[in-house]
């Protein structure tokens, strides 16, 4: 037993140099911070990330949040014991009241919840991930996940015209060390690829490290990746995923890419994208609400079809979406839900309905790597933290290599 004594929180930046926050909470053993990270192109369903609003930052200001976690959530939480996560949040989630957690705030909710994780594991004096192992409720070993690499960008993550948010990539490999050294040889292949043919210009980067090259179609993107893996000596060793982010160019009814289309029409797409490339994974193909469009790609492409702004890892969206058969694996993204204790119920319903489960980062990040060894706690196989290429990124896939050494030996 170790109580809760105080939580602290400031507002630090995120990797886009806006506002975020990060929380200190204290027991009488230990401080642990977690710090909370930021969408851009965010779901409807998804909590509430409490912003100021005003001058400061341009209304992005997190202060409500920081006051919200000193004066409202830290007298709640004291003398609570560290290692009751799921006590810990549903007292949160009571005292918040709302549905999306707008009163606090699922910014300051989950920066208090990640913390909590971290002091309760510093004091078994264990790796995150074995801790959160041990609380997840989820029945299955640790293991390491396969990264997604997002080497190009397009979306609201670049300043270029390409429809699809995320073009991955995501290497066959034996060990994470092997997965991740592959997936720098092609990514620095790709600047060449992408240098020699649209210029020194192109080779910028977008929010989650990719490139961002002037394209406007999905087929120039995937022609620019298979060339680049190809030249690196990888084909057929690395396959490819996208996440087309797909409620970010629908609007009145139709998907605005290189023409306008109808739902119809953007599925037969992504089927002749699917057998024109080794695509084996595509991320919210459909707009937010269409669970019906999400079945029909998933029953006739056979590929896995991931639920993110579909599902937002709320247990109801999911439960939604196993019933109409939309998906077959979820994307978990904390943030989207406020607590680790309501992400880990959403990966054991997923688990259970035969998902798979994929965990991921958001454009916005920091250097918390607790994602890294969330992934590697329930066993789900599989990561996207963006490029091997900028810090808060690569952050999280060095963590995952130590954590590769500390499973080896064991
Ligand atoms: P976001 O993008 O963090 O900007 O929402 C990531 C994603 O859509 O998977
Ligand atoms: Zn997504």
């Amino acid at each position: 037993m170790s109580s809760i004594t105080s939580i602290k929180a400031r507002e630090i930046l995120d990797s886009r140099g806006n506002p975020t926050v990060e929380v200190d909470l204290f027991t009488k053993q230990t401080c642990q911070s977690a710090s909370v990270p930021s969408g851009a192109s965010t779901g409807r369903h998804e909590a509430v990330e409490l912003r100021d609003g005003g001058k400061r930052f341009l209304g992005k200001g997190v202060q409500k949040a920081i006051k919200n976690v000193e004066q409202r959530i830290s007298p709640l939480l004291k003398g609570v014991d560290c290692f009751e996560q799921r006590k810990i949040d549903e007292m949160m989630i009571r005292k918040d009241g709302t549905k999306n957690k707008s009163k606090f705030g699922a910014n300051a909710v989950l920066g208090v919840s990640l913390a909590a994780a971290r002091a309760a594991n510093a004091e078994k004096k264990k790796f995150l991930f074995q801790h959160l192992a041990e609380i997840s409720g989820v029945d299955r070993k640790p293991s390491m996940p396969r990264p997604f690499f997002n080497v190009i960008n397009g979306g609201k993550h670049a300043g270029n015209k390409l429809a699809f948010q995320e073009f991955m990539i995501a290497p066959k490999a034996k060990t994470f060390a092997e997965a991740l050294r592959m997936g720098s040889e092609v990514y620095h292949v790709l600047k060449e690829v992408i240098e020699k043919k649209y210029g020194k210009e192109a080779i910028n980067v977008g929010d989650e490290g990719g490139f961002a090259p002037p394209l406007q179609r999905a087929e120039e993107a995937l022609d620019l990746i298979q060339e680049a893996i190809r030249k690196a000596g990888y084909a057929g060793k690395i396959e490819i995923a996208l996440d087309c982010a797909a409620s970010e160019f629908y609007t009145k009814g139709k998907y605005v890419l290189q023409a306008k289309m109808s739902k119809e029409r953007l599925l037969d797409y992504y089927l002749h994208l699917i057998k024109k490339y080794p695509i084996i994974s595509i991320e919210d193909p459909f707009e937010q609400e269409d669970f019906e469009s999400f079945a029909d790609l998933r029953k006739r492409s056979r590929i896995q079809i991931v639920g993110d702004d579909l599902t937002v890892t709320n247990v109801t969206r999911i439960k939604k979406a196993i019933q109409k058969k939309s998906c077959n694996c979820l994307l978990l993204k904390v943030n989207q839900i406020g607590t680790l204790t309501e992400a880990f119920d959403a990966v054991k319903m997923a688990y259970e309905n035969g998902w798979k489960v994929m965990v991921s980062h958001r454009s916005g990040e920091t250097e918390d790597t607790f994602i890294a060894d969330l992934a590697v706690a329930i066993g789900c196989g599989m990561i996207k933290a963006g490029a091997p290429c900028r810090g808060e990124r690569i952050a999280k896939y060095n963590r995952l290599l130590r954590i590769e050494e500390v499973l080896r030996r064991k």
